[in-house]
């Protein structure tokens, strides 16, 4: 305003010049919206709601330097049990399960208000049931909401989940892919992904397990008591070409892990003890503690009491450090030749037949 009146007091001429100067500049500012709403486009999939062009210029900006939400839907399904509903779930769907485009819990017993429903039988609700919930968790997620979602996250109910960190690493890959993410691990020389650190499948990979793995017990075991949850899905998803992508190395800038199996405080201090052997022995790459333990984009941390849940989002959402500020990119999405090259199936002629399987568990 200032300007212009200095600018009035010099005559016409001037003021003719600052209107013409206004008037590019606003031409300038509607052509660069317009390019970063065309830009939102090339997103994998969007909701019902980004289709429409006539955003308000403010909004379409947030879209795009923050809020991927509308455009990465993600799916949460919280395994839980009737025990655990008021000391676990609860705090997820007060805390991080808000971030969600969909929150599901799955257990044994319906609980309406916080969207807790019954996949299993009342009495096959327990730990040893844990294969069986996830099955048949997954089979209701798929049939009531297989086609609205691009991603289907499964976390226990003592995991905390940083979902715009979730959305960062996945913009770069398609949903349409085969794939899933999360801490790699290897038993009995099969990989699979940590089921405490939390997983997520692709639309596709959920597609195929429910298609080709799900009623198969030659590929993919059948439910039964007491099955390794995670690893049993690493073999179903493998037998069916689902590609795993350890989240260590899923983002090209920084080969750091993104989810973890063990309280997120065990790695940051610098001590061998803090890391249990079972936990080196079962994952596929070495395990760093101090500064260089975790991704700066971390995005799921197991064993997660509900207070710690509470302290997690005042740090991460609430409080500021005065004078800080940093710039940030969306990585580039993979085309399928990298992505098949990067992160080929294993050899799985092992596991092609579960009958005859080398090396097993018992009760497989
Ligand atoms: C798995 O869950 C389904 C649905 O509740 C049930 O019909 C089936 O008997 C369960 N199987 C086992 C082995 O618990
Ligand atoms: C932890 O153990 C590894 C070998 O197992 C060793 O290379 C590393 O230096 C140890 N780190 C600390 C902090 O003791
Ligand atoms: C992670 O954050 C720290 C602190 O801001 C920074 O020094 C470091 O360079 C970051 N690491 C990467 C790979 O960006
Ligand atoms: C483990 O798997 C690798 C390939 O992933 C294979 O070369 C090796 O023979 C397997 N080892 C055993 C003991 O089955």
């Amino acid at each position: 305003m200032a300007k212009l009146r200095s600018w009035q007091l010099r005559g016409q001429l001037h003021l003719l010049t600052g209107f013409i100067t206004g008037f590019v500049c606003a031409f300038m500012l509607l052509l660069f919206i317009y390019d970063v709403h065309n830009g939102i486009s090339c997103w994998p999939t969007s909701s019902s709601s980004s289709g429409s062009s006539d955003y308000t210029s403010s909004r379409a900006m947030n879209r795009f330097s923050a809020d991927l939400s509308p455009a990465i839907r993600v799916l949460c399904m919280v395994l839980t049990c009737p025990d655990y509903v008021e000391r676990y779930a609860q705090h997820v769907y007060a805390t991080w399960g808000q971030r969600c485009n969909k929150l599901i819990f799955v257990s044994s017993e319906n609980y309406e208000p916080l969207g807790v429903v019954q996949v299993v039988d009342s009495d096959g609700g327990n730990y040893e049931d844990l294969w069986n919930k996830t099955r048949e968790g997954f089979r209701y997620v798929w049939l009531e909401y297989g086609a609205q979602y691009d991603w289907f996250l499964k976390a226990d109910d003592d995991t905390y989940v940083i979902m715009e960190n979730l959305r960062h690493m996945l913009s770069a890959y398609d949903p349409d892919m085969p794939i899933y993410f999360g801490y790699q691990m290897r038993r009995y020389n099969v990989s699979y992904m940590s089921g405490g650190a939390s997983y997520v499948l692709s639309r596709e990979a959920l597609r195929r397990f429910m298609s080709e793995a799900y009623s198969s017990a030659k590929i993919c075991p059948a439910a039964k008591k007491t099955g390794i949850e995670d690893f049993y899905m690493g073999i179903c998803l493998q037998n069916v070409g689902v590609h795993l992508i350890d989240s260590k190395r899923a983002l090209p800038a920084e080969q750091k892990p993104k989810f973890f199996p063990l309280d997120v405080a065990k790695y940051l201090f610098n001590s061998n003890v803090s890391i249990p052997d079972w936990l080196r022995e079962m994952s596929v790459s070495q395990i760093a503690t101090g500064n260089d333990c975790c991704s700066n984009y971390s995005i799921a941390f197991h064993y997660t009491k509900p207070e710690r849940m509470y302290l997690y989002e005042f740090l991460l959402y609430n409080l500021r450090v005065f004078g800080r500020s940093y710039e940030e990119q969306l990585p580039a999405q993979l085309t399928a030749e990298e992505l098949f090259e990067l992160f080929p199936i294993e050899n799985n002629l092992d596991i092609r037949d579960l009958s005859q399987m080398h090396e097993k568990p018992e009760n497989f």
